[in-house]
């Protein structure tokens, strides 16, 4: 059975820890959260103008060290929350402190209705991996937690994940 490690950023409500815990309930791994070094401050609306700001500079935050190296797993799952129609920052500075080649990738991103490039994104950030089923799950459009994507899709999608392990 192949190693796999699941990496998440979650900012707004935990959407994206969620999917993440889904995840790892079922095919039972190792799971780090990405931080940033220095904690995004002040109200929702504030932060989204900054992310906006930092995704339009190519801006990468200083992430905390985490507790596992991807070098040593076979199969990486990366999840980011969208920012501004790509991966929020933290997780390009994630993909940029690593080396992907000979790994395979799985892609996991929610969103609130307009999920952008994201995947296709976080694909070019990680040069030489090859890829796995990804998926985009959306939550509502006012930023919040209520799932609108069929809970079903979030099963099936785990279900192709544990058949590459
Ligand atoms: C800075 C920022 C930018 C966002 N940009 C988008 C966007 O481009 N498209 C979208 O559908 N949702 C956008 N959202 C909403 C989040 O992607 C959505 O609520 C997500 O599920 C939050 O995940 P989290 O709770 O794990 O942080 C944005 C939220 C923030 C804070």
């Amino acid at each position: 059975m192949k190693k796999m490690l699941i990496v998440y950023y979650s900012w707004s409500n935990g959407n994206t820890a969620k999917i993440a815990a889904q995840l790892q309930r079922v095919a039972g791994t190792d799971m780090e959260r990405i931080e940033t070094l220095h904690p995004y401050e002040g109200r929702y609306d504030d932060v989204v103008a900054q992310g906006q700001r930092e995704v339009n500079s190519g801006f990468m935050p200083e992430i905390k060290a985490l507790p596992y190296d991807p070098a040593d797993y076979d199969v990486i799952a990366v999840g980011t929350p969208t920012w501004w129609y790509t991966m929020a920052p933290a997780v390009k500075s994630f993909f940029a402190d690593h080396d992907f080649s000979g790994k395979q990738v799985i892609l996991f991103q929610t969103h609130g209705g307009w999920p952008g490039h994201t995947l296709k994104d976080m694909e070019k950030a990680c040069r030489g991996a090859s890829f796995g089923p990804s998926l985009a799950v959306q939550f509502d459009s006012t930023g919040g937690s209520k799932l609108v994507t069929a809970a079903q899709d979030i099963d099936d999608w785990i279900e192709e994940v544990k058949q590459c392990l």
